[in-house]
C-alpha cells in the first residue's frame, strides 16, 4: 500500500451543494467535489423535465438564466474504475410568476349550479380571488362557494339566478408576479337579448353544451 502505483481508492463524492431555491433568469452554479484514486470523472445529469440530460461533465455546473424547464433534480455521478460510482441528487426549485392556462367561459340555466374554473401556473403556487366588476367575491357569501386546491381555483354558484350572469376576473397571485383572466357565466337568455356577435356566440356554445349533454345521456 505503500506505493503510489497500488493506492487506489473508491470515489467519494465530499461536498455537494445543497438543495436551491431561485426565481427564473438567476444564474446559477451547482457544485460536486468528489476525491478517489484514480481521481474520479465527475457528470451532472439532469433527471427531470423538458431539459432532461447529460448537462455538464464536471465539477462544476453553471446554468446562466435559468428556466422553468430546467428545475427538478440534478444528479451527480463521481466514476472511476475501483468500485461502483458515488452518485447523490440536488433538488433546484425554479420561482416564476403566473400565468393562467385554463379559464372558460361556462354557461348555466337559472335555478341549476353553475361552475366557473380558473388554472394556474406558478411557482410557489398561486392565491387566487375572484371579481365580479369592481366586487371582491367572498367565500359563502350571496350563494357562492370559492375553492383553491393547487393549481384549480373553482367559483361555485349553488343556486344561479339572473343577477349572477357577467364578466367575472380571476386574479391569480404569487410573490412573483400577478395575472388575471376574465370569465363569463352567461345563461340560454343570451339567445334572446343576443344583441351583440359575443353573446350570440355564447349562447351557441351553451346551446351546443347541452346538445352535447343530451346526447350523452341518450346514447
Ligand atoms: C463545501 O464547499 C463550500 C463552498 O466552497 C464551503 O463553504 C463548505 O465549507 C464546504 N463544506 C465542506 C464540508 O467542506
Ligand atoms: C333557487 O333560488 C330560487 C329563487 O331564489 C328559489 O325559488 C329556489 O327554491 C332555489 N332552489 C334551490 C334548490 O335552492
Ligand atoms: C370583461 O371584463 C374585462 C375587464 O373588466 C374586459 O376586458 C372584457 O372585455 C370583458 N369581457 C366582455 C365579453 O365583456
Ligand atoms: C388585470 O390585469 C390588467 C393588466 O395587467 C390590469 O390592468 C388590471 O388591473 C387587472 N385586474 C385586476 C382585477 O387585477
Amino acid at each position: 500500500m505503500e506505493s503510489h502505483g497500488y493506492f487506489r481508492v473508491p470515489p467519494q463524492i465530499i461536498n455537494i451543494s445543497s438543495d436551491i431555491t431561485v426565481n427564473e433568469g438567476s444564474s446559477v452554479t451547482l457544485m460536486c467535489l468528489a476525491f478517489g484514486r484514480p481521481e474520479p470523472t465527475v457528470t451532472w445529469k439532469h433527471l427531470s423535465g423538458k431539459g432532461r440530460g447529460f448537462v455538464s461533465e464536471d465539477e462544476y455546473l453553471e446554468i446562466s438564466g435559468i428556466t422553468r424547464d430546467q428545475s427538478g433534480e440534478y444528479e451527480c455521478s463521481a466514476v472511476n474504475d475501483v468500485a461502483a460510482p458515488d452518485i447523490r441528487r440536488v433538488k433546484v426549485t425554479v420561482n416564476y410568476p403566473p400565468y393562467i392556462s385554463n379559464a372558460k367561459n361556462t354557461g348555466a340555466s337559472v335555478g341549476q349550479k353553475g361552475i366557473l374554473r380558473c388554472e394556474a401556473s406558478a411557482v410557489p403556487v398561486a392565491e387566487f380571488q375572484w371579481f365580479k366588476e369592481e366586487t371582491r367575491l367572498a367565500n359563502g357569501l350571496d350563494g357562492v362557494r370559492i375553492e383553491n386546491k393547487g393549481r384549480m381555483s373553482t367559483l361555485t354558484f349553488f343556486n344561479v339566478s339572473e343577477k349572477d350572469y357577467g364578466n367575472y376576473t380571476c386574479v391569480a397571485t404569487n410573490k412573483l408576479g400577478n395575472t388575471n383572466a376574465s370569465i363569463i357565466l352567461y345563461g340560454p337568455g343570451a339567445v334572446h337579448d343576443g344583441s351583440n356577435a359575443a353573446s350570440r356566440a355564447m349562447a351557441c356554445l351553451w346551446l351546443s353544451g347541452t346538445l352535447l349533454a343530451h346526447f350523452l345521456i341518450k346514447f
